[in-house]
């Protein structure tokens, strides 16, 4: 079943950048063979990922995943069946956003912390697709 996960964790510490590049070019060589898209969003410290694909070959990403020690707090707020792929087009895209621009793409004020930002989301489950959609836009309009 064509599945979507998002999450939010925590970095454990400052990952370099050619930590973060190491990373992802492991993550969509990996989510290209395994048929898994989305998007991984790094800001403050904090990620947040969005990833679609069959249900068993994202539960099994979501297993080591949720063991990396490379972050922690590691929090599913999504994870529903799909019809479709917002993220077709994309193995893994990725984006280091200010907080800022995390806050408009929710439609919430500048100045928005990145952990009120979070607090939002876990309240409020509708936060999370609207990131979600304006971050699709913002990708198409590269
Ligand atoms: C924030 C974050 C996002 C990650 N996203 C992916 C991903 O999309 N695909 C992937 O294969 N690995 C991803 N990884 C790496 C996995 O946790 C893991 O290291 C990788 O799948 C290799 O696991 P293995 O050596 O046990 O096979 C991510 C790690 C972190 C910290």
């Amino acid at each position: 079943m064509l599945t979507r996960i998002a999450y939010s964790s925590q970095a454990t510490r400052d990952l370099a950048l050619a930590d973060l590049q190491g990373l992802l070019a492991e993550a969509r060589e990996r989510n290209g063979a395994a048929g898994i898209g989305g998007a991984l969003v790094y800001v403050d410290g904090v990620f947040l990922q969005i990833l679609e694909g069959e249900s068993a070959a994202l539960s099994a990403l979501m297993d080591k995943i949720a063991r990396d020690t490379r972050h922690r707090e590691v929090t599913v707020f999504e994870r529903s069946a799909i019809d479709k792929r917002a993220f077709a087009a994309w193995h893994m895209a990725y984006l280091t956003p200010g907080a800022e621009q995390v806050s408009a793409w929710a439609g919430l004020d500048a100045g928005v912390t990145i952990e009120a930002l979070l607090a939002d989301m876990r309240s409020n489950p509708q936060l999370l697709p609207r990131v979600l959609i304006s971050i699709v836009e913002a990708l198409a309009d590269d």
